[in-house]
């Protein structure tokens, strides 16, 4: 059973999980929603505010995931986190669930959090067997030293808060787009596509590895659901998107996959 539990966002101290409630020894109550989840941001803090990827966006990535487009990737974060032996493990930014779950088929405690609301609520429906909180990266709901694994695919990645939540020697497997990554549509979107440089600072790494598949969208609801899922998507115009449709039959994926040790 795991040792972890979430923590409370108004006092720091564990919330223990009952049927309905999430509740500390101070009597902060947090709803459990019939998915299982528990919402552990503040209230107000997202008016206006950041609230994360919306229900196309969540929905997308799942059809894209279950059609077995990004298997490559998902199956490498999964062999990394299990290759460190962790007995729980956290996604940060985790989306609608997949690749925490894959990554915990091993046995490991999976525990998710995301601040976009759909998207955890989709990823406890599917995945009971992991907890999930609505909740943000940059302020983790968990102790110091909590997990054996940490997880973050393409989400923010404010790396002391991930690294403080890491037990000593634990991993964090970090996944950020590569140069080369969906070429082809930011081809097809752009007038003059610039690579992707990633160049904000970070903890010096004790492993990298560049993942690379070619996607086939042959099939073309998978070719929209695709194109849903990207940021590009959402900032062409409706002449460049029908452009898009029309002649993206495969792309290729380019990620760095970085494994950095607390
Ligand atoms: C590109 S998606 C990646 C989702 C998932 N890791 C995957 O690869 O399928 C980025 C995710 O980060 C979430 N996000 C954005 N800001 C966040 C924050 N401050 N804390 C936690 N999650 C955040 C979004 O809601 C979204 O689910
Ligand atoms: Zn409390």
């Amino acid at each position: 059973m795991s040792m972890v539990s979430f923590r409370c966002p108004h006092c720091g101290q564990s919330l223990a999980a009952g049927e309905r409630t999430f509740s500390c020894p101070s009597g902060h109550q947090f709803d459990r929603a019939r998915e299982g989840y528990v919402h552990l941001l503040p209230s107000g803090r997202l008016a206006g505010g950041p609230s994360g990827d919306d229900d196309t966006m969540v929905r997308a990535r799942r059809a894209v995931f279950d059609a077995g487009c990004y298997d490559p990737i998902i199956d490498a974060v999964a062999t990394a986190v299990q290759a460190t032996g962790a007995d729980d493990v956290l996604d940060a930014g985790c989306g609608e669930g997949t690749y925490l779950a894959r990554a915990c088929a091993g046995g490991a405690h999976g525990w998710g959090i995301d601040i976009s609301k759909v998207a955890v609520r989709l990823a406890a429906r599917r995945y009971p067997q992991c907890s999930f909180a609505v909740a943000s990266s940059y302020r983790l709901p968990f102790d110091d030293a909590s997990f054996g694994a940490v997880i973050d695919v393409f989400s923010p990645r404010p790396f002391d808060e991930l690294l403080r939540v890491l037990r000593p020697g634990g991993a964090a497997v970090v996944v950020t787009p590569g140069a080369d990554h969906l070429a082809q549509l930011k081809a097809l979107v752009y007038d003059t596509p610039r690579p992707h440089v990633d160049d904000e600072p970070t903890p010096p790494a004790v492993d990298v590895v560049e993942v690379r598949f070619s996607v086939d969208l042959a099939e073309p609801t998978l070719r929209r659901q695709l194109l849903e899922m990207t940021p590009y998507w959402w900032s062409a115009d409706d002449a460049r998107r029908a452009r898009v449709e029309a002649a993206l039959t495969s792309v290729d994926a380019h990620m760095v996959m970085t494994t950095y040790r607390r």
